[in-house]
């Protein structure tokens, strides 16, 4: 096979990576995580350091993800035994994709069923049965659909069967066109909810909560919680990013010129990492209003997003139409995503002679089973702890996004920066500015390892 043709199908321009990037990374990560984790902990000083991560860990982590996925052009796991292959070390590098896969498939368990709830939500506002409803009301609404395991597993079924449906036909179908349709009216609703966040009383007090940085706030747990967030929701450390760089090809016509032109991965990243961050901070300016104006508990946990938003549409113009259009907008926001947290673990079942089809059904059936011990710890299990003070969801959500994406992402890190040829890595990157280049690799090999373990040992040791 040519090193031009990956297995599992190419992107046809740079714009079609930029965009299956943009849409893996913006999601439900941005929407309903990120102003839940804020809330958790304690908001300006959580959401400072997690932009600092975002930039000085998430982005040159990513920018190596691509170039070694673009480099192996496989599954992330035959991509790092190749890759191990060339810089003459062991094989077992190639570990990192398996635990990439395994982490993917952590995660997609537990997304499905958030994913289900966005899509519960679509029926909830068309239905009007909201319509200028009083907050207790939209709390009602959200625990009765947590007090239903039956009505949770069909929607988590319906969500994990569309993204398998999805990746089953091969990532690079249909995910171009629909991203680019989907993100920017996302975007336009997310900045209407955020204007009608801006009129709200609550608004200075909500700038204060998520901008203002309050060091009596910050603490090792947070300063954890900050990095996986940044890992999450830039979709880093499990391969998904590196599945998404494998299908990258070395060189793309330009649409313009018809000359074949080299793809920068440095201003890719940039693009995504850039849409990823005002995504979230547009949804954090959105809820936190709404919190702060109703009386409503920052500290909330996993049902934020649930019982703010439906109660501000649920009080606008037209809020049944907007409503529903906006978790409709959501839940193709969290599928863009949702492939690529699966295609890791297909794509190294399709390398073993699966058809995808066959590997997208044995992952999908899988990934269901696990994702009933979530949805059921929202009810019957609630109670079940699996880490200390976490039910079965918590659970899964603390150790991949705070231990198991930060891991495999130091290991892509140190992999990149220490274990490959420096030659390789460089071709790949192709920068112009060289000084550029140069920052970007002393930060890999020096800063993201040696903060990363501080921020790792702090927490998990002390
Ligand atoms: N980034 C996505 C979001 O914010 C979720 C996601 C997609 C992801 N692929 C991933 C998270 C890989 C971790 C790893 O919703």
């Amino acid at each position: 096979m040519s090193k031009d043709t990956a297995p599992h199908g190419a992107w046809t321009s740079r714009w079609a990576f930029i965009l299956a990037a943009t849409g893996s990374a913006v999601g439900l990560g941005n929407i309903w995580r990120f102003p839940y984790i804020a809330g958790e902990n304690g908001g300006g000083a959580f959401v400072l350091v997690y932009l600092v991560c975002v930039l000085l860990i998430g982005i040159p982590i990513m920018m190596a993800e691509v170039a070694i996925g673009r480099r192996g052009g496989m599954s992330p796991a035959n991509t790092m035994r190749k890759l191990a292959r060339q810089a003459g070390v062991s094989q077992r590098w190639s570990g990192v994709g398996y635990l990439g896969a395994l982490t993917g498939f952590l995660i997609l368990s537990f997304y499905s069923v958030v994913g289900g709830w966005a899509l519960y939500y679509i029926w909830v506002m068309a239905s009007g049965s909201l319509a200028s409803a009083g907050d207790e009301a939209v709390r009602a609404t959200f625990e009765s659909l947590q007090a239903n395991p039956g009505l949770m597993l069909l929607c988590h079924s319906i969500f994990l069967v569309a993204t398998m449906a999805f990746i089953a036909r091969g990532v690079n179908k249909g995910l171009e066109a629909g991203v680019r349709v989907m993100m920017p009216a996302l975007f336009l609703l997310l900045v209407i909810l955020a204007v009608y966040g801006v009129t709200r009383p609550g608004f200075s007090e909500a700038m204060q909560f998520l901008f203002v940085f309050d060091w009596s706030k910050f603490n090792g747990q947070s300063l954890l919680a900050a990095m996986g967030q940044a890992f999450f929701s830039l979709s880093l450390g499990m391969g998904a990013i590196m599945a998404y760089g494998a299908y990258v090809p070395k060189n793309i016509q330009d649409k313009r010129t018809g000359k074949l032109v080299p793809i920068s991965i440095a201003s890719t990243v940039l693009i995504v990492a850039a849409l990823d961050v005002v995504t979230s901070l547009l949804s954090g300016v959105a809820i936190f209003p709404v919190v702060f104006s109703n009386e409503l508990d920052p500290t909330e946990g996993a049902g934020l997003l649930f019982v703010t938003l439906p109660y501000a549409l649920a009080n606008m113009p037209m809020g049944a139409l907007i409503g529903a259009m906006f978790f409709l907008l959501v839940l193709f926001a969290g599928l863009t995503s949702s492939i690529s947290i699966g295609e890791p673990a297909v794509a190294w079942l399709v390398e073993k002679g699966n058809s995808r089809v066959k590997a997208a059904t044995i992952i999908g059936a899988l990934t269901w089973v696990l994702g009933v011990g979530s949805l059921l710890s929202f009810n019957v299990m609630s109670s079940v702890n699996i880490l200390p003070g976490l039910n079965f969801f918590e659970s899964m959500d603390y150790v991949t996004s705070n231990i198991m994406l930060p891991l495999g992402g130091l290991l892509i890190a140190i992999f990149a920066g220490w274990v490959m040829r420096e030659t390789h890595i460089r071709k790949e990157l192709d920068m112009k500015n060289f000084r550029l280049y140069l920052g970007w690799r002393v930060v890999l090999r020096i800063f993201v390892p040696l903060m990363m373990i501080i921020i790792f040992w702090n927490e998990l040791f002390s």
